[in-house]
């Protein structure tokens, strides 16, 4: 019922060049795939992924876009330019972001809106610090985030909307959650989704684990019923363990 999701997030990484010739190859090597692979690549390199992408299976999308529609906001991208790039997702409500650029759930709720707007599927990241975790709050934490980041959002589709739990001390430190304690938060995750959009809706919105996901323990976190993929930072750099990631998924 919920097509296998593997995202590759390049954060800052890579050049155009580089990308150009990455994407080059996994068209190459791409095996036949029942699940859907996803790179997004920094703003840069989205000219690169449209001409080398478009038309194979793998799609592509951005790491961020801007809440305004269009206007004079120096050095934001607005979805509209992503829609015209041919991007089908994008990320938004990093915790990078919330972290360095203090976002706040209101700002990631115009976000979203916009790529809606534009039907681009936001990929909206939630996720507690190791301090919230450490005191036992991480559901209450995460659900509010939740919730606040997707007021006034309103997917036409479950297949509009991505949700990617992504605990903040999981990120880029090799101690990826336990399959079960992922499961437990995308339940209940699951569970808020289905009091705001009713229960059909979230049974079909897929939510992605990230947090040093690996081909290491990849397959133990895909096997969790609620674990519809993955939001890969490091392990998608490499194309040989993106490519392993998505042997994975099948
Ligand atoms: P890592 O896979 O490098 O831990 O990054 C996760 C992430 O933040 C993906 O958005």
């Amino acid at each position: 019922m919920r097509r296998v999701l593997v995202a590759g997030n390049w954060k800052m990484h890579k050049t155009p060049s580089e990308a150009r010739v990455w994407f080059a190859e996994l068209k190459r090597l791409l095996p036949p795939l029942d699940s859907e692979a996803v790179v997004l690549p920094a703003y840069p390199m989205l000219p690169a992924a449209k001409e080398v992408l478009s038309g194979t299976e793998v799609a592509y999308g951005a790491q961020d876009v801007s809440p305004h529609r269009e206007g004079a906001y120096t050095g934001e991208v607005s979805a509209r330019m992503l829609s015209d790039l041919g991007c089908r997702y994008a990320i938004v409500g990093h915790s990078e972001r919330r972290r360095y650029h203090g976002e706040t759930d209101a700002l990631v709720a115009e976000k979203a809106k916009r790529l809606l707007e534009e039907g681009i599927v936001p990929i909206l990241c939630v996720g507690e610090p190791l301090e919230v975790r450490e005191k036992g709050e991480a559901e209450a934490y995460t659900l509010r985030q939740l919730l606040g980041s997707l007021d006034g959002v309103e997917p036409s589709a479950p297949e509009r909307l991505v949700i990617a739990y992504e605990p903040v001390w999981a990120i880029g430190t090799g101690k990826n959650a336990t399959p079960e304690d992922a499961e437990a938060m995308h339940r209940a995750i699951r569970k808020a989704l289905s009091e705001r959009y009713g229960e059909a809706f979230a049974q079909r919105v897929r939510i992605l684990y990230g947090g040093s996901v690996n081909p290491k323990n990849f397959a133990h976190l895909l096997s969790m019923p609620n674990v519809d993929g993955g939001l890969v930072g490091g392990a998608s750099l490499e194309l040989e363990s993106f490519l392993a990631l998505l042997r994975i998924a099948g």
